[in-house]
């Protein structure tokens, strides 16, 4: 039942508000300014005791590994990476006893996920499951872990789960770093980030409107560039994603700061750029970068929390902490990706050439 909606994306896409609502509820403790992670089973002990955090999943699950890692990495100050899980089981991975193997999985099911895991644990490591499906294979052979809770996902291109995902990790993140040495005032500034987090989509997506016509203006592109920094890169990454799965569009996700390095000889009017532009210390520095394809003559589209001067056109998100921006800023290019499709008359819920879980290697 799409509930009105023409398409499962859309309705997915729109059901975000609620989904990060359930992601939440019943988790945050104002007392401690920290979060309950009741599937977690690590004591304070052994959550001080962790050296490395080691993110596994594919395709836009490891993505949201990517910003899940950054977010540990500074609400929990532990080194935190995130790799394709398709890579990590086939190269004779260094196992290591203080690291902590978290797998992340919308269906649960994807073969290389649950391969990575079943070697983590022959070798005796720790591994977590971040996994949207309840009771699911990776669920099963995780020794703990977070449900997303963002419900059932139907369309084979991922958009809500990502996003509980990204929310998920951010509680994790924040849980840990309680334990550590994330402050008080630092723990409650993050919850009341957290609890801005559906209202502030139901903003973006009340933009739907603006974006159909940005979409439509951009949809006899041949190929798109996504850039970011840091926070942004990650974002810029899934959005290209979004984009060649469900438009058939070529584009590619560069972290802003290389394009100098190569990228920038593609940049001419054909190839319009979309650039994530964050209000955070590196607002300037990529700035500067759209200067730099200004006068290259590209067109950008920048996703920013205010009207950029050097883009052509500007989707405004809401703000919130500079640690949870990264969560909201993929989500105007969720709609993006989708009407371009639509512009296009692509089979919007089942994208040639891809299937909703990858059970084969
Ligand atoms: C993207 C997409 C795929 C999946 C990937 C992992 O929209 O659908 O890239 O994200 O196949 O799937 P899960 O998360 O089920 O392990």
């Amino acid at each position: 039942d799409m509930g009105g909606h023409d398409t499962y994306m859309h309705k997915e896409i729109f059901e975000q508000a609620d989904a990060v609502d359930r992601v939440l509820r019943g988790r945050i403790d104002d007392r401690f300014s920290t979060v309950h992670l009741g599937g977690l089973n690590l004591d304070a002990r052994e959550a001080r005791s962790v050296r490395r955090v080691k993110i596994l999943g594919c395709g836009t699950s490891y993505h949201a590994g990517l910003i899940g890692a950054q977010m540990i990495e500074e609400l929990a100050r532990i080194p935190a990476d995130a790799e394709p899980a398709s890579e990590f089981r086939y190269r004779n991975p260094v196992v290591d006893p203080d690291t902590l193997y978290i797998a992340v999985s919308q269906s649960g099911e994807t073969y290389d996920v649950l391969a990575a895991v079943q070697e983590l644990k022959r070798k005796g490591a720790r591994v977590f499951g971040v996994v949207n499906v309840v009771g699911s294979a990776i669920a099963r052979e995780s020794d703990a872990g977070v449900y997303v809770h963002a419900g059932p996902e139907v369309c084979v291109v991922s958009t809500k789960c990502f996003t509980n995902t990204t929310v998920a990790f951010a509680l994790l993140a924040l849980h840990l770093g309680r334990i550590r040495d994330l402050s008080v005032a630092d723990g409650k500034r993050i919850i009341e980030g957290l609890r801005k987090l559906p209202a502030q989509i139901t903003e973006i997506l009340d933009q739907e409107a603006e974006i159909k016509k940005i979409a439509e203006e951009y949809a006899d592109a041949r190929s798109m560039m996504f850039i970011g920094r840091v926070r942004g890169y990650p974002v810029a990454r899934e959005a290209s994603l979004k984009l060649k799965e469900v438009s058939y569009i070529h584009a590619e996700a560069y972290p802003a700061s290389e394009l100098k390095h190569g990228p920038l000889a593609l940049i001419e009017p054909a190839l319009p750029t979309v650039a994530i532009v964050p209000d955070d210390d590196l607002l300037e520095k990529n700035r500067a970068a759209l200067e730099e394809i200004k006068a290259r003559s590209g067109r950008i589209l920048a996703v920013a929390h205010q009207e950029q001067e050097k883009a052509d056109r500007t989707i405004v998100v809401p703000k919130n902490e500079d640690e949870l921006d990264p969560i909201l800023m993929g989500i105007p290019l969720q709609l993006l990706a989708y009407h371009t499709a639509l512009a296009l008359g692509r089979d919007i819920d089942k994208p040639r050439n891809l299937a909703k879980s990858v059970t084969v290697e």
